[in-house]
């Protein structure tokens, strides 16, 4: 039978043209529309960066006025989908109810092709979801959205129930900018997918969540901090670590597809992480695992060129922020709808229904 050029897992292959990111696995950079994604974490806002992705450039003062009081008009659930929410039973995974609450909204008002005002309103309301039922799970009131503050802020807001701690406001802030996008990672590219074929934003996006909830992709950072309390003490962390290695298992928040070498936003997180931390001795003991980790992984797969990637990072500032495991990959999730619906509305301008091949090897009919 006829034989098409044969790529498992895509490694090297473009499916796209993009103006929205590079990432340069050789030589560990990030750009974001021109600007490099670490100088955005540092000196912008979500929402600033999220213009410059969807818009294509910074927004000037009343530009960023708009799309704030955008999305401020947008961050209520409608009634169905909080009835819908409380029907799923406790033991279901965060992840799993972001995907059902965010199908719950429906088709009729995401219809294609994508527009900005679809994926606002889309953007606006998935921190509602998270915290919503992280609420109701923890035996509180849902707090509705406050418009007095912007979405980060917000967001911190509704998980708690109060005001959030300023510092904690920036360093989540910087975590999501840095998380918004990120080339043609499996999440984004089964969002243009299932984009490509004219389906509406909402299938689009829930097919993008179920991508990044996999280990191998976003569901990393919880698994991070399980490795660590596992591990419990520095003198653990090598029998631990080499123990997993010699059975032939992974060490999470190592390796990365793309990144042959530090990868820049777990450079950056580190930063916000150790600032944030202190002398915390959960972050002095994974700053000890991380270079166990390098040393070891350089043992027993050398020249593979793995190192600490985003997730290792992400849990640090998260857990120091005052989120908990069940919300890390929500999390992820909530600054990456950003990237995903900018590559969906860029699939659009040019769409060709993304369709490959597979090789047959099974037997022809007798
Ligand atoms: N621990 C131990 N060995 C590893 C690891 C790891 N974390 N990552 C890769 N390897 C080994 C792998 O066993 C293979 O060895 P060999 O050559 O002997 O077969 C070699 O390195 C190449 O690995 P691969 O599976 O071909 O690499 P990939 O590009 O298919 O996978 C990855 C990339 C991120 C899935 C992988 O590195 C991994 O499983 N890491 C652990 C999970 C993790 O941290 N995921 C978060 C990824 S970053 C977030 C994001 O951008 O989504």
């Amino acid at each position: 039978s006829q034989q098409h050029t044969l790529a498992i897992g895509l490694e090297g292959i473009a499916v796209a043209e993009t103006d929205l990111s590079l990432v340069d696995g050789l030589n560990g950079l990030l750009v974001y529309r021109g600007h490099w994604a670490r100088d955005l974490a540092i000196n912008h806002t979500f929402e600033e960066v999220a213009h410059l992705l969807w818009y294509g450039h910074l927004p000037n003062e009343q530009e960023l006025a708009e799309l704030k009081g955008k999305l401020n008009e947008n961050r209520e659930l409608p009634d169905h989908v909080k009835r819908i929410l409380d029907l799923i039973p406790a033991e279901v995974d965060m992840m799993s109810v972001l995907r059902t609450g965010v199908s719950a909204l429906g088709s009729a008002d995401y219809s294609w092709p994508p527009t900005l005002d679809q994926v606002i309103s889309l953007t606006a309301k998935m921190p509602t979801i998270v915290a919503y039922r992280y609420a109701r799970l923890n035996g509180r009131e849902p707090q509705e959205p406050n418009p007095a503050l912007d979405h980060t802020a917000n967001y911190l807001y509704m998980l708690k129930g109060q005001e959030p701690n300023p510092a904690h406001v920036r360093a989540l802030d910087a975590y999501l900018i840095l998380t918004q996008e990120h080339g043609m990672n499996a999440s984004t590219f089964s969002g243009r997918v299932v984009s490509s074929t004219q389906s509406d934003l909402i299938s689009s996006i829930t097919a993008a969540i179920g991508a990044l909830k996999g280990p191998l992709h976003g569901g990393a950072p919880s698994e991070v901090t399980e490795m660590i309390e596992a591990i419990g003490t520095k003198e653990n962390a090598e029998p631990w670590m080499r123990a997993k290695l010699e059975k032939g298992e992974r060490l999470m928040g190592f390796g990365h597809r793309v990144y042959k070498t530090v990868d820049p936003r777990a450079t950056a997180l580190r930063v916000v992480a150790s600032q944030l931390s202190g002398d915390d001795p959960w972050f002095d003991l994974a700053t000890h695992v991380e270079q166990v980790g390098l040393k070891l992984l350089e043992e027993y797969k050398p020249g593979r060129k793995l190192n600490t990637n985003v997730e290792f990072f992400a849990a640090a500032v998260m857990r120091a922020v005052g989120l908990d495991d069940t919300l890390f990959t929500p999390t992820f999730a909530v600054s990456r709808v950003v990237g995903w619906s900018a590559h969906i509305l860029e699939q659009a301008k040019n769409n060709r229904i993304i369709r490959p091949q597979s090789n047959y090897t099974g037997p022809m009919p007798k």
